[in-house]
C-alpha cells in the first residue's frame, strides 16, 4: 500500500463514512482491506483503488472492511442499570404508552436486543406500543444481528437468570438465540449516521455509542444537532464511555456517566443521578 493509496482510502472513508482514519491506523487499514484484494485477486492496493473508483457497488464491502464493530451483551453496564432504576419508573408513569429507542450504531445487535431484555418485562404488549430502532452503516453486521443468534460464549458473563429468561441455548451448536418475546422488540436497518434519515417521530432514548471517536468535532456536532431534533424533550442520549458532548453540543446537559439530557427542561423534570 503506497502513501497515495492510503490517502486515496482515508479520503474514500471520510467522505462515505465520516470515519476519520490517521496515519498511525495505516497498518490496520492495510490489514482490514487487505483480505478484500486478494478475493478479488489484485496483486496490490493501487489496483483496488482504481477498481472501486470504478465500481460504486464495491463501496459497501470498503466500508464493510473498514467498520470496526466491536461490542458485547450490557457493555458498559451502567447505561442498562440507569435504564432500570430511573427511566423504567418514570415511563410506567407515561399516560400513553408508547416508547421509542434507537440503537443508532448498533453492530451485530448485542446492545438493542440488550435494550429489549431489559425494557421487555416492564412493557409487555398489548398495554404497551414499545419499538427499538436498531440502525448501522455496516452491512455484515446487521445480516448476523438479524439472526438474532450468537455464540454460547458471549453470553457466559450474564447472569444465570438472563441467561435462562432471554435465550434459547443450543449446546450441540454452541449457540444462544434471543427470545422471540425480546426479538420482536427489535427492528434492524440499514442507516449512515452521515447520511439522510428517514426517521421522523420523536424518540424517548437513543443510543450513539461508541462510534462518534470515530469522527471528527465538525461531523459528531452535526449528528447532535439532528438527535436533539429528534429526541422528545424529556429524552435521554447515551454515549459511549470515552466519548462526550463537552465542546460539541449547547443543546444538552450531563446527567449522569455519559448520560445526556436536551438542555431547556425544566430542571425538576430531569432523572439527575449527579
Ligand atoms: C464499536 S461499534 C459500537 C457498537 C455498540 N454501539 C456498542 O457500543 O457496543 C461501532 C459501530 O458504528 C458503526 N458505524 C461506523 N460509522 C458509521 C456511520 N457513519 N453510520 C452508522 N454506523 C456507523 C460501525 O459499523 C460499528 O458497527
Amino acid at each position: 500500500m503506497t502513501m497515495q493509496d492510503f490517502e486515496f482510502i482515508r479520503n474514500l472513508a471520510y467522505q462515505e463514512s465520516g470515519i476519520v482514519l490517521p496515519e498511525r491506523k495505516q497498518h490496520m487499514v492495510y490489514s482490514r482491506l487487505s483480505r478484500r484484494v486478494r478475493q478479488l485477486k489484485f496483486s496490490n492496493f493501487s489496483q483496488y483503488c482504481a477498481f472501486i473508483q470504478q465500481h460504486p457497488e464495491e463501496m459497501i464491502n470498503f466500508i464493510n472492511a473498514l467498520t470496526t464493530n466491536l461490542t458485547a451483551f450490557f457493555r458498559e453496564q451502567h447505561h442498562f442499570d440507569y435504564l432500570e432504576q430511573h427511566l423504567v419508573p418514570l415511563w410506567k408513569r407515561k399516560s400513553h404508552r408508547r416508547l421509542r429507542v434507537w440503537s443508532s450504531a448498533c453492530s451485530s445487535g448485542e446492545e438493542p436486543y440488550s435494550i429489549a431484555m431489559t425494557l421487555a418485562q416492564h412493557f409487555p404488549p398489548p398495554n404497551w406500543d414499545l419499538k427499538i430502532l436498531a440502525t448501522d452503516l455496516d452491512t455484515n453486521v446487521l445480516n448476523k444481528a438479524n439472526t438474532g443468534r450468537y455464540n454460547i460464549d458471549s453470553i457466559a458473563n450474564l447472569p444465570i437468570r438472563l441467561q435462562k429468561e432471554c435465550f434459547e441455548i443450543n449446546p450441540r451448536e454452541n449457540s444462544a438465540s434471543i427470545v422471540e418475546q425480546c426479538k420482536k422488540l427489535v427492528h434492524f436497518k440499514q442507516l449512515n449516521l452521515l447520511g439522510d434519515w428517514p426517521m421522523k417521530g420523536s424518540f424517548d432514548l437513543i443510543f450513539c455509542r461508541n462510534v462518534l471517536i470515530y469522527f471528527d468535532n465538525p461531523t459528531k456536532a452535526k449528528i447532535i444537532e439532528k438527535f436533539r431534533q429528534l429526541l422528545s424533550d424529556d429524552g435521554h442520549l447515551f454515549i459511549g464511555h470515552s466519548e462526550t458532548l463537552h465542546n460539541i453540543s449547547q443543546d444538552f446537559t450531563l446527567i449522569g456517566q455519559t448520560i445526556y439530557q436536551p438542555i431547556y427542561l425544566n430542571a425538576q423534570r430531569r432523572t439527575s443521578i449527579i
